[in-house]
């Protein structure tokens, strides 16, 4: 019998995945050179046919050469993907990831820590344990009022984070024997209903929000007419706003949740990225008052999904996620001092998602991550002021961080649509599309720090040659 295949760890693991990792990096270049573009030609049936093709019998009986499986599938998926690097590839909130970070990640991935014991992560532990308590600070500051002060959980993206918020909201106002009630913006993420769905809760009560952010005159109404005791109910409010990127006042929002006795969470799952940088970091003041902020680095971060964050001001709310398994964290083992991460996450199995976040805030520092923030709000800026002084489109309103809505001037939702579908079917524009104020509107999320002025132009001049039938 042929001895099994390499291994990525250990002394031999760098020198095996060397010649592994050339072909990787060779098929990644054929791939986006095949595709020459943002994303594929010809749609999904194209895509999928091209795809078959390469992965041929994906269980065959016995296995082909792994150099040439590996070539073949990853040349396949780089053929076909929606490559976020491509300045022209800006419809989600999907950034490029730096090559630093994927590096990091690859290192991840051949350790292969898992986050569940200390036994299978003793040094990402200790990393992790640096860098959530770093964001927690970045986040709230360093809080005094509590004694535990600030703490975070590394999640898997602002959905894992929300639906955590709700849950450390609902435990917290269980201890006082309520039930808990959650008020969001209309202009909130979906999976905040989701959560309270998933856990159980009665459907959260929506607030108005007439001009794309949470009214606080609504809010207050809503408070004052759902009486309860103070810790009964749970704000979520958004700094960064899927569709258009709005941030909601947090100022007045953490004032209203004071003054009622209400939680707050915010998501912040765009927004927080903003903190990084001195000139859009004033846009999330009263952020640090929030109790729970969810802060995603794999969008305005840079970062390979997933580096999703849960921040707490108060790190007792964490206390309830204690559990035992006693093959993971025996009492024993915790006396003797081995570090209990069950309690980290509800996940039990987890990646280092940390070890890329600490490597590239650490090589990049404040600075240089503001300046990647600023570069691409600028971006967005100088976008809106592209599409505003052009005859034949309308502008939604200037980027609050790095989303610009727009349309074409006369069009029918219709056709806003087919835009979209045209540029993508064509593999030529990746661009999003958003419902507000009753309208459809094109959107283009700008997160690629190296996009440049003649890419914005090139992006209005595809959708301005596509022609209503
Ligand atoms: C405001 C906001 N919150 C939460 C999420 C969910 O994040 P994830 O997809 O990382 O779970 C998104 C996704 O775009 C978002 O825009």
């Amino acid at each position: 019998m042929s001895s099994p295949p390499p291994l990525a760890g250990g002394l031999q693991g760098p020198q095996a995945l060397r010649p592994l990792l050339e072909t990787a990096l060779e098929a990644l270049a054929e791939g986006a050179a095949e595709r020459g573009g943002p994303l594929p030609r010809g749609g999904p049936a194209a895509v999928e046919a091209r795809v078959r093709e390469a992965a041929g019998e994906l269980l065959p009986a016995h296995g082909a050469d792994a150099d040439e499986a590996l070539r073949a599938v990853v040349g396949a998926v780089a053929a076909g993907a929606a490559d976020p690097a491509d300045p022209l590839c800006a419809a989600h909130l999907h950034c490029p990831p730096l090559a630093l970070a994927a590096a990091a990640d690859l290192a991840a991935s051949a350790l292969n820590p898992s986050m569940d014991s200390w036994d299978q992560a003793p040094a990402a532990s200790a990393l992790e344990g640096l860098l959530t308590a770093a964001l927690a600070v970045e986040v709230h500051g360093e809080t005094t009022e509590a004694d535990t002060g600030a703490d975070a959980l590394i999640t898997t993206g602002g959905t894992e984070s929300n639906q955590l918020a709700l849950l450390l909201a609902r435990e917290q106002a269980a201890v006082h024997g309520h039930a808990l009630h959650v008020l969001v913006g209309e202009n909130a993420h979906h999976s905040l209903r989701r959560a309270a769905w998933l856990l159980g809760m009665p459907e959260p009560v929506t607030v108005p929000a007439p001009a794309g952010v949470l009214d606080p005159a609504a809010l207050d109404e809503a408070l004052t007419e759902l009486p309860g005791p103070p810790g009964h109910f749970l704000v979520a409010a958004t700094a960064g706003t899927t569709d258009a990127g709005l941030i909601d006042p947090l100022t007045d929002i953490a004032d209203l949740c004071a003054a009622h006795g209400a939680r707050l969470h915010v998501d912040a799952a765009y927004g927080a990225g903003l903190l990084f940088s001195d000139v859009h970091k004033a846009k999330l003041h009263g952020l640090d008052r929030a109790d729970s902020v969810a802060l995603d680095l794999h969008k305005l971060g840079w970062q390979p999904a997933a580096a999703g964050v849960l921040t707490v001001r108060c790190a007792a709310d964490l206390d309830i996620l204690g559990h035992s398994a006693d093959y993971l964290n025996a009492d024993d083992d915790t006396e003797a001092g081995l570090p209990d991460l069950l309690g980290r996450s509800l996940r039990t199995t987890r990646r280092p998602d940390a070890l890329k976040i600490a490597v590239t805030l650490k090589a990049l520092g404040r600075t240089g991550l503001g300046a990647l923030v600023d570069q691409v709000c600028d971006r967005a800026r100088e976008f809106a002021d592209l599409v505003a002084a052009h005859p034949g489109f309308e502008l939604y309103d200037k980027p609050a961080i790095s989303t610009v809505l727009f349309r074409p001037t006369d069009a029918d939702d219709d056709h806003i649509a087919r835009v979209r579908r045209t540029l993508l079917t064509d593999g030529t524009a990746v661009l999003g599309r958003a419902q507000l104020d009753g309208r459809r509107w094109l959107k283009a999320t700008l997160l690629n720090p190296h996009t440049r002025s003649e890419d914005l132009a090139a992006l209005l001049a595809l959708v301005e040659g596509i022609s209503p039938r």
